[in-house]
């Protein structure tokens, strides 16, 4: 049977090392590290992730705040609450919960975040930065950075020699992560809904990052017996006889287990590293501004 990684754990390590961090520079510089959420809409499942991240915040120690703003919020008046953010002490990482309402430019509103307070690590500035290998003053998006430490705990820093195939080709997740794949050596391919023999590919992977949003869609014959499965997928799916929903990955779990070195679960896998990353990027971000 495969390893199943246990995000959890992971992310309980991480928050661990941190808060020892956070109360250290606050024992010695008066800062406490702050972070401001912010949601436009009623996006059911945002909603869920970003009481999850306030919640993490709180726990941590920090000084966090949640703005909740209604579906017919004004570009206008985005732009100026992250401005009003941006110009606040107290603030060390701003994050815009995405997908905005479709009247909202988002790419706008990301460029319209202070590159020192973009946790998310999606301005332009931190995007190029992560590009060029500038790790040490870029936020890396914290999926990525997240998973990457799920892979370094299975291979090591070095992943010379080792085929990583990216599955999705997305701005959060599939390019920051080929761009972190590569920094750590490894020979990286990002598929994509227009890739032919994506099956045969995949079974070339000893590293298979699933980020596809698309269900179960990876079968167990896509696998290289032995490969990292990192299934990045939370797809909320209707599971059966009871009515009720189940959360699902991209990765057909069950059969993937059975060819998997080791696999991550949906959920309890990538998901509590990316709210740990947030936490630690916003920590980075407090100590940068202490200076
Ligand atoms: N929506 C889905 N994932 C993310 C994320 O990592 N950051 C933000 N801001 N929105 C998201």
């Amino acid at each position: 049977m495969p390893k199943i990684i246990d995000g959890n754990a992971a992310a309980a390590d991480v928050l661990a090392r941190l808060k020892v961090a956070a109360q250290q520079l606050t024992a010695e510089t008066g800062v406490v590290p702050g972070i401001a959420v912010v949601i436009v809409g009623q996006d059911p499942a945002s909603k869920v992730y970003v009481a999850s991240k306030g919640k993490k915040a709180k726990e941590c120690g920090f000084h966090s705040t949640e703005d909740a703003l209604p579906t017919h919020t004004t570009e206008e008046e985005l732009v100026a609450l992250v401005e009003k953010l941006n110009a606040d002490p107290a603030i060390h990482g701003i994050l815009v919960q995405l997908p905005l309402p479709d009247h909202i430019d988002s790419g706008r509103i990301i460029q319209t975040i202070a590159p020192e307070k973009d946790v998310d690590g999606f301005h332009f500035i931190n995007v190029g930065k992560l590009g060029t290998g500038e790790l040490d003053t870029a936020f890396v998006p914290c999926t990525p950075a997240g998973s990457m430490i799920l892979i370094e705990r299975e291979h090591g820093r070095d992943l010379s020699g080792l085929n990583a195939v990216i599955v999705g080709r997305s701005n959060i997740v599939g390019k920051p992560m080929a761009n972190l794949l590569l920094h750590a050596n490894a020979t990286v391919t990002i598929a994509h809904s227009r890739t032919k023999n994506l099956p045969e590919l995949c079974r070339s992977a000893d590293i298979l990052v699933a980020a596809v949003g698309r269900p179960e869609m990876i079968k167990a014959d896509w696998i290289k017996p032995g490969a990292t499965v990192i299934d990045v997928g939370i797809n909320r799916i209707s599971g059966g006889s009871n009515g009720k929903t189940r959360l699902v990955g991209d990765v057909s779990y069950e059969e993937a287990a059975t060819k998997a070195g080791a696999i991550t679960p949906v959920p309890g896998g990538v998901g509590p590293m990316t709210i740990a990353l947030l936490m630690a990027n916003t920590v980075t971000s407090a100590s940068r501004a202490a200076g």
